[in-house]
């Protein structure tokens, strides 16, 4: 087989900015080794996330320019809705800024105290809108999905048989929603089978309860489905997309993601309800329904986005190439999480630092070596993210150490790539001389964001 390539011509370029060893020990000392507090420009290779960070195409910039700006009714969120229509099969479409604020909405119209919203795994601005709401979030992955080096091929599955019994012990009456995340982010970018998603919907129908999805990344998904489960290999992109929302009710979605834009999102339902509550909602804190918290521009270059990203030479390549970085790491014997997934590669800190103990914060000291070595920003997904604090002030960690190098969609090319891969091997090679971390500053929330930490 030929080497895949990247299936687009790059007409409009924004310069990387160089810079030594030197400048960035001077650089990461004065962010106190965070990489939020580190400024954009002193980045050379930013993997800090998939969010809002992609390309987009002629044709999306052109939609910019074809945006129609009126405040009700405007041609752009027409647009905007028969693509999502289409995409989805769902009745009520209702554009909000970004993934967050449909979280925010529909967990004010049906979470609240007293209330449970199970997941596969939520996402954190997931559950902490579940959580605002004043019900409580919990998560369902199955027992492959938390074992870092298995490979399998649907390890962001639901456990369905814990869900039932969970269903069972709460009452249905009160779980107003079960959400479903394709793919699974927080489990490791990793894809939910087809299969699992008909066998969730089987389950909740059978206690009346619906189903969301959590669509972010929906198009990756549903090309693993395509290159991994019975049945799906010469189904189109398009086809399995559609048999995927037929079993849902309603999703979320973060357009930052697959819709390929850099700012954007919806909420969709075929609750009539639901959705009269919705929009009740979100004229208060997004605004008109017709364009929610965008501009039209915004709204068509989000219909354009979801129509490119459902092309499977780019699906092709996007997959491809965050499992080449995921294969050259593993040859190379740097552990990651196994297999790559649709969107990251998440290095497994326990393994790659084992004499560093979780409370002395193993993904930092890698996040904080890959920026001084390359320029690379990426983030801790462990302690520094998760962790929480017992009754006697000891680190209450979670199970997984990870730094999460993801990938922005159509931005970088195969020899950053390889860039990144040499600066990953080059840390690798050199564990030994690394050190671990201690917090000197953190806010009570979302620490992670804006901490500060000091090399032991
Ligand atoms: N759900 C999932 C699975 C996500 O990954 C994200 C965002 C959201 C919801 C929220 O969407 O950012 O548009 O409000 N994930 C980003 C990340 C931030 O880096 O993984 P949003």
């Amino acid at each position: 087989m030929k080497t895949i390539i990247e299936p687009f011509k790059i007409k409009s370029i924004e310069p990387i900015r160089f810079t030594t060893v030197e400048e960035r020990t001077a650089i990461l000392e004065e962010a106190h080794y965070n990489p939020f507090l580190i400024h954009a420009e002193n980045v050379m290779i930013d993997l800090l996330t998939d969010s809002g960070t992609s390309a987009m195409s002629a044709k999306q910039w052109a939609g910019i320019m074809e945006g129609d700006e009126s405040y009700a009714g405007a041609r752009s969120f027409f647009r905007f809705e028969k693509v999502v229509k289409k995409l989805t099969g769902m009745k009520y479409i209702i554009p909000t800024h970004q993934g967050r604020a449909a979280e925010k909405i529909i967990f004010s119209v049906v979470g609240g105290k007293g209330k449970f919203i199970p997941n596969n795994t939520h996402f954190d601005t997931t559950r902490a809108n579940v959580e605002f709401s004043g019900a409580v979030a919990v998560d369902f992955p199955t027992e492959e999905g938390t074992r870092p080096e298995l490979i399998a091929d649907f390890k962001g599955n639901m456990n369905i048989p814990a869900l039932e019994q969970f269903i069972q012990e709460k009452g249905a009456e009160n779980i107003p929603v079960c959400f479903i995340t394709i793919t699974n982010n927080s489990g490791g970018g990793q894809p939910v089978s087809m299969r699992n998603i008909r066998e969730t919907k089987e389950v909740l129908k059978r206690y009346g309860i619906p189903l969301y999805i959590d669509a972010c990344r929906f198009a990756e998904n549903a090309f693993f489905i395509k290159k991994r489960e019975e049945g799906y290999a010469n189904t189109p992109v398009a086809d399995i997309v559609h048999e995927m929302f037929s079993y849902a009710d309603g999703c979320t979605m973060s357009a930052k993601k697959d819709a390929i834009v850099n700012m954007g999102g919806f909420l969709a339902m075929n609750d009539e309800a639901i959705a009269s509550s919705a929009r009740n909602l979100l004229i208060i804190t997004e605004g008109f329904p017709t364009y929610g918290g965008l501009a039209g521009r915004d709204l068509e270059a989000i219909a354009q986005g979801l129509d490119e990203v459902l092309d499977e030479h780019y699906l092709t390549y996007r997959l491809r190439s965050v499992e080449y970085l995921g294969n050259k790491l593993t040859e190379s014997g740097v552990p990651i999480l196994q297999p790559p997934g649709g969107h990251a590669i998440y290095l497994d800190a326990k393994r790659f630092l084992p004499a560093i103990s979780p409370d002395q914060y193993p993904g930092q000291s890698i996040v904080v070596e890959l920026f001084r070595q390359g320029g690379i920003r990426s983030v801790e997904i462990g302690s520094v993210m998760f962790g929480t604090y017992r009754a006697d002030g000891s680190l209450q960690s979670p199970p997984m150490e990870l730094v999460r190098l993801a990938i922005p969609r159509r931005v970088y090319t195969q020899s950053h790539i390889d860039y990144v891969i040499e600066v990953v091997i080059e840390t690798f090679e050199r564990r030994e001389a690394m050190k671990g971390y201690a917090i000197t500053y953190e806010a009570p929330q979302l620490r992670h964001f804006t901490a500060q930490f000091a090399p032991l």
